[in-house]
């Protein structure tokens, strides 16, 4: 598995080494040695990329265009599993904690439909491309209101939840743990080969179910594979299904 330990910050031009020196010092990992590393964070005039040798063409977050684009304009509005799984209905909007922000897609079409969300990302790596992504949809006339309504935070959410006061706790919180490996479906993605390079299986999902069902105010809503067992023995009350994924839902 490639760690964040084998990561390095690169600049891809002189102007951007001070942009990058920085990121390096935030993070705690090596700058510009990239013949070294099988994995960079390259600052560029952009955004922030990730490559990985193996996987090909350099990865980031854009939530200005491609997939986000499109499913923001196209992709079923409070009628889409996702929307109902959180009790998107009736002109309600909960409030939400996203504990696997990944790559903060499920996030932004919760936030896309007004929901006010927090995300949580503990891999400093996969966080940093998020935080780009964030700065730049915040700058851009199409997303500024949208991500207006996420904040992140780089933390295991485990901890996050377990340090929230009562006013602070949210009505819905989200989980969508890494999928088993095997699922073949999550694999031929690019980018989710790559989460699984990077981060390999969740181990603790069961621990972060059960302190996220004492927080929650209203539900706690869990994404799985759809023939995937639920999370924990502990049936869900609920489920929601949609072409490959099921949303079982915890009251
Ligand atoms: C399958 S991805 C989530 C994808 C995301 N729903 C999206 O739409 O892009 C799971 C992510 O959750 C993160 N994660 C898993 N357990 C976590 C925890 N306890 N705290 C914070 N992040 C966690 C992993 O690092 C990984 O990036």
């Amino acid at each position: 598995m490639i760690t964040s330990q084998n990561c390095s910050i690169c600049a891809a031009s002189e102007s951007l080494r001070d942009k990058a020196q920085n990121l390096s010092k935030i993070l705690g990992l090596p700058f510009d040695v990239e013949s070294q590393t099988s994995m960079q964070l390259m600052v560029t005039d952009d955004h922030i990329e990730l490559r990985v040798a193996d996987l090909g063409s350099p990865i980031w977050i854009d939530f200005t265009e491609g997939k986000n684009a499109h499913r923001r304009k196209f992709g079923g509005g409070r009628g889409q599993a996702l929307a109902k799984a959180v009790s998107l209905k009736h002109g309600k909007t909960p409030s939400i904690i996203d504990c696997t922000a990944g790559y903060g897609r499920d996030a932004f079409v919760l936030a896309t439909l007004g929901c006010k969300i927090t995300l949580i990302e503990r891999n400093p790596i996969i966080a940093t491309l998020l935080q780009d992504a964030l700065e730049r949809a915040k700058s851009n006339p199409e997303t500024a209101e949208i991500t207006e309504r996420m904040r992140l935070h780089n933390t295991d959410a485990k901890d996050y939840l377990q340090a929230l006061d009562s006013q602070q706790k949210p009505d819905v919180i989200y989980i969508d743990p890494m999928y088993p490996s095997r699922a073949k479906s999550a694999l031929v993605k690019k980018e989710m080969q790559l989460l699984h390079q990077i981060i390999g299986p969740d181990t603790d999902n069961d621990s972060l179910l059960t302190i996220a069902l004492d927080v929650a105010l209203k539900r706690v809503v869990v994404k799985r594979p759809k023939t995937a067992q639920p999370l924990t023995k502990q049936k869900p009350s609920s489920f929601i299904e949609s072409k490959n994924t099921r949303y079982d839902i915890y009251f």
